[in-house]
């Protein structure tokens, strides 16, 4: 991994963590080129400088549109039936943990998460989100996050009740290019030498035990497998389910 640095101005325990489990370095000034993460007060952010200036990427559950989509979870339609209607708290793998937004959900409908990210610098940045949202979002505490490869890490995990994977879209669709976020996601993952992030994921799943998966796909994009049961359909993207 090409490692970025933990800018961070006093060398807390916090970043001693941070730097350890990157295997990276702590210095105190910001640097004018190249990626870095940085810790301060306001939490743990990612940074990259590019040809369009310099970008940032912290997570934030309580504000922003992760925020508002939090405050109004029974707005999720499509989300919602693909779980399927249910009364019961139901353990959801979620093998893309990303910047969790979709987990959130899940959780935020009563639902226990296990999700999983296979980068170090997207899984701190969540794990920092977390640990500042923790007081005021009580269903974080039904949420168990782990980093590592979750083709892997589900082998010890049963068989929860559903799979969801979200993989990243092609890099030249439409929203990767518009999102800001997803963009410094791919410089993150790119950072780590991370290739193994399509659709393989969907067939490792598929071929493991499982009850139900859904998978998050664009809307035109082709069916990465005939043995489908029903797919929900939103405006860009859909969700196809396996049963
Ligand atoms: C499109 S993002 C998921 C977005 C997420 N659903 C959200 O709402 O924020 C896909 C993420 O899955 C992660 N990923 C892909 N394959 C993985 C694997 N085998 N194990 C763990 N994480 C994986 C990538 O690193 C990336 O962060």
């Amino acid at each position: 991994m090409d490692c970025p640095v933990l800018v961070c101005d006093e060398n807390s325990t916090e970043a001693g963590t941070i730097s350890k489990f990157l295997n990276s370095f702590i210095i105190k000034n910001t640097p004018k080129k190249n990626s870095y993460l940085h810790l301060n007060e306001n939490g743990l952010s990612f940074n990259s400088h590019t040809s369009e200036g310099k970008r940032e990427l912290r997570v934030d559950f309580l504000k922003g549109p992760m925020g508002w989509r939090l405050k109004r979870p029974e707005h999720e339609k499509q989300l919602k039936k693909a779980i399927g209607k249910t009364s019961d708290s139901l353990t959801i793998f979620d093998g893309t943990a990303g910047m969790l937004g979709d987990s959130m959900i899940f959780l935020s409908l009563g639902h226990k998460v296990i999700a999983c990210e296979q980068s170090k610098i997207i899984y701190l940045l969540i794990k920092d989100a977390c640990k500042r949202a923790e007081n005021e979002l009580p269903f974080l505490k039904n949420l168990k996050l782990v980093h590592g490869n979750s083709a892997e890490i589900y082998k010890s995990h049963g068989t929860p009740d559903l799979v969801y994977l979200d993989p990243l879209y092609p890099e030249n669709s439409k929203s990767s290019k518009r999102s800001g976020d997803v963009a410094l996601l791919r410089t993150a993952i790119e950072l780590e030498s991370i290739t193994d992030i399509g659709d393989e994921i969907f067939h490792e799943f598929r071929a493991s035990e499982h009850k139900k998966i859904i998978l998050k796909r664009p809307i035109k994009a082709p069916l990465i497998c005939n043995k489908i049961n029903y797919q929900i359909k939103g405006k860009s993207t859909r969700f196809d389910i396996y049963i």
